[in-house]
């Protein structure tokens, strides 16, 4: 790789469903970096089951960032370090919000550069507004009936109320 190439940065995650602080970290991205590859894993880390499909996180994900070519969505299945070496790119890009976020990042971090040492993790700061938010608390709050429109795009919004998930204001 020489400095020529095109800088290639990965952007994981579970996208379960992508919010406005996802696309706040994926834009930020391409203030360093050429292309970013937004990549949906199959099998995260932490057992946790999925709310939508990973085809219908995949979907969202390309309703999201269908005005920008620079941003790829995509899934991979297996090592975070397998799928970028495949992609001939070593940066990943990971939002950090708040300290409580730093274990669990720094410990990927770790473990991925074990994985493959020339592996770096990029930490972004995403803009304060969305320093609360998660898609965690993104779909309680649906599932509570609560106005989420704030916190994600249109197109997320729609998946939500096409099954009846539909808070005050939506
Ligand atoms: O949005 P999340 O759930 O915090 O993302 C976690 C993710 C997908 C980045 C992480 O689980 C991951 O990299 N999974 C791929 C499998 C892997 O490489 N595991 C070892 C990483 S330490």
């Amino acid at each position: 790789m020489t400095r020529l190439d095109p800088m290639v940065a990965i952007y994981p995650g579970s996208f379960d469903p992508v919010t406005v602080g996802h696309e706040d970290i994926a834009r930020r991205a391409l203030r360093f970096a050429d292309q970013v590859v937004v990549a949906v894993a199959h099998t995260p880390t932490q057992a946790k089951r999925s709310y939508f499909s990973l085809e219908e996180r995949l979907e969202m994900l390309e309703e999201v960032f269908a005005d920008d070519e620079r941003i790829e969505c995509t899934s991979f299945d297996g090592l975070l370090v397998d799928f970028a070496r495949s992609r001939e790119s070593r940066f990943v890009i990971r939002g950090l919000r708040a300290v409580s976020d730093f274990e669990y990042e720094f410990q990927m971090a770790q473990m991925n550069r074990e994985l493959w040492n020339e592996f770096e993790t990029m930490f972004l700061v995403p803009n304060v507004d969305f320093s609360f938010l998660s898609a965690s608390l993104v779909r309680e709050v649906a599932r509570l009936g609560g106005d989420i429109s704030s916190f994600v795009s249109p197109s997320v919004l729609r998946r939500f109320q096409a099954q009846g998930l539909e808070g005050e204001g939506l």
